[in-house]
């Protein structure tokens, strides 16, 4: 497991696949953004021209890819993944996709017989950077086992959630689904401090020690409120794109989750109106917009 592939090298892959640089693995990189490859190319990585290279040469694949028909074009295309993988290669999505094309491609690595982890993470970029993220696996425990060596380059939390392929997606859209309600929570609740004249600085160490404080309150404060940034991170659209999924696997189970309805309609209409490439903390901004207008 000594060569390994990294594919798409955006906000997460790149400090993923520079930590693994870091840690003496050989890593050959390939994302649509020649901007990116250049970038890691500088930090000590390689390129190839096409993914089908990384398929062949590489004991381990990892994607981070942005979308579902990302994923699908990287792992399922006629140039793609599974089409030149050899036989005793990993491949590991860290994207976070809908559950289905988790099942698409584990049916055909099987047919293939190559080795397929769903692996979404948590833990954002300060946790690609850091190596604390947590990592969600579905598919083979045996897998799983062979490569956590490589995961806990990675992340310093790794579960194997179950032999399904989309369980670790179904815990990650759990998660996600809290997030998009703390971002929510957190953007109204700061609103009162700042009619009341309560220093934002002030409230938070005050609820830092109290039970209105989480892990998204401390994220999306310290690192992009009181900073006044908005530079992803973690973008609306991409979790609206999880929000998306977690709804759709509430409606095949049946579950009635109306609050959470409510916030997919929230975070499409901050996406429509041209939010969409700014951190998810910028929901704080838009609400302080409309509430001062006295819409919100
Ligand atoms: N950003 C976060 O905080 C965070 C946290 C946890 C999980 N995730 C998940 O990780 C994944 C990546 O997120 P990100 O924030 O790094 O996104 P990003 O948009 O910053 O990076 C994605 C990269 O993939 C590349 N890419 C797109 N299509 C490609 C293709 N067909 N072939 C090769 N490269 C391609 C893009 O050029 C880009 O460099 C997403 O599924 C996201 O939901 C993100």
């Amino acid at each position: 497991m000594n060569k390994i592939g990294f594919i798409g090298l955006g906000n997460m892959g790149m400090p993923m696949s520079t930590n693994l640089i870091e840690d003496g693995y050989q890593v050959i990189g390939f994302d649509l953004n020649k901007q990116a490859e250049e970038e890691f190319v500088n930090a000590g990585g390689e390129i190839r021209e096409k993914v089908a290279d990384l398929a062949k040469e590489c004991d381990v694949v990892l994607t981070s890819l942005p979308s579902s028909e990302a994923v699908e074009a990287v792992f399922l295309g006629v140039d793609g993944l599974i089409a030149h993988s050899h036989k005793e290669i990993v491949l590991i999505d860290t994207s976070t996709v809908a559950p289905e094309m988790n099942e698409k491609i584990a049916d055909a690595a099987t047919e293939a017989g190559v080795a397929f982890l769903a692996a979404p993470v948590s833990g954002g970029v300060i946790g690609a950077e850091q190596r604390t993220l947590t990592f969600m696996v579905g598919g083979s425990e045996k897998v799983f086992k062979q490569v956590l060596p490589l995961l806990q380059c990675l992340g310093a939390n790794c579960f194997h959630v179950a032999k399904d392929i989309d369980s670790g997606t179904t815990v990650k859209l759990i998660n996600n689904l809290l997030i998009g309600f703390y971002t929510a929570g957190v953007s109204e609740a700061l609103q009162i401090a700042n009619k009341k004249n309560i220093d934002l600085d002030r409230l938070f160490d005050m609820l830092n020690v109290s039970y209105g404080q989480s892990r998204i309150y401390e994220r999306n404060y310290k690192t992009f409120i009181a900073e006044q940034d908005y530079n992803p991170g973690f973008t609306i659209s991409l979790l609206l794109k999880d929000l998306g999924f977690a709804m759709d696997l509430a409606e095949k189970n049946q579950l009635n989750l109306p609050i959470s309805k409510q916030l997919l309609k929230l975070y499409r209409e901050v996406e429509q109106e041209g939010y969409g490439d700014k951190d998810m903390a910028v929901l704080y901004e838009r609400v302080k917009k409309l509430s001062r207008k006295g819409i919100g």
